[in-house]
């Protein structure tokens, strides 16, 4: 089986799999990274985003093959760490909201909060409604109303 070789949440690994085999399997199922979450499998529910080089990525829908040893692949587990922190601002703003029920959906909508930030601020500005309209993390509980407010509120302290 072909070897793959990655950076993960601030570490290089190398893991044996087949290229075809998601990224998402890859960090559950070799590694124990539980953090992202399977919801659909098909790119539709974003349980499973997790950022690589800084963006947001389904990693469901990416073969471990077009991870190269250069990719620097962070999940939740690993956000903390970006910021030299025990919780990222935006993990810190989802406590204080009190945004998690079942809490499933949870990482995927944090790390898509986080990049979505990144993405405002590189364009030199702040996160607006309709960045916050873009986001398309599916949450079965509906929690939607608390993660507009809880982003807003991590922006400010990221
Ligand atoms: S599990 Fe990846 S988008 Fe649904
Ligand atoms: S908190 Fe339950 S699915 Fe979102």
């Amino acid at each position: 089986m072909p070897n793959h070789t990655f950076r993960l949440n601030g570490e290089q690994i190398t893991v044996e799999a087949e290229d075809d085999v998601r990224l998402l399997w890859v960090l559950r199922d070799l590694l124990g990274v539980t953090g992202p979450k399977y919801g659909c499998g098909i790119g539709v529910c974003q349980a499973c985003t997790s950022h690589v080089n800084g963006k947001a990525v389904n990693v469901c829908s990416v073969p471990v093959s077009r991870i190269g040893p250069d990719d620097e692949v962070v999940t939740i587990e690993g956000l903390p760490a970006t910021v030299g922190r025990d919780l990222h601002p935006m993990q810190e703003a989802w406590l204080e909201h009190d945004v998690a029920q079942c809490g499933y959906c949870q990482p995927g909508q944090i790390m898509s909060a986080v990049a979505k930030v990144r993405q405002a601020r590189a364009e030199g500005r702040d996160v607006t409604d309709a960045d916050l309209d873009e986001l398309r993390n599916i949450c079965r509980c509906g929690t939607y109303a608390r993660i507009r407010d809880a982003i807003r509120t991590g922006a400010e302290n990221m």
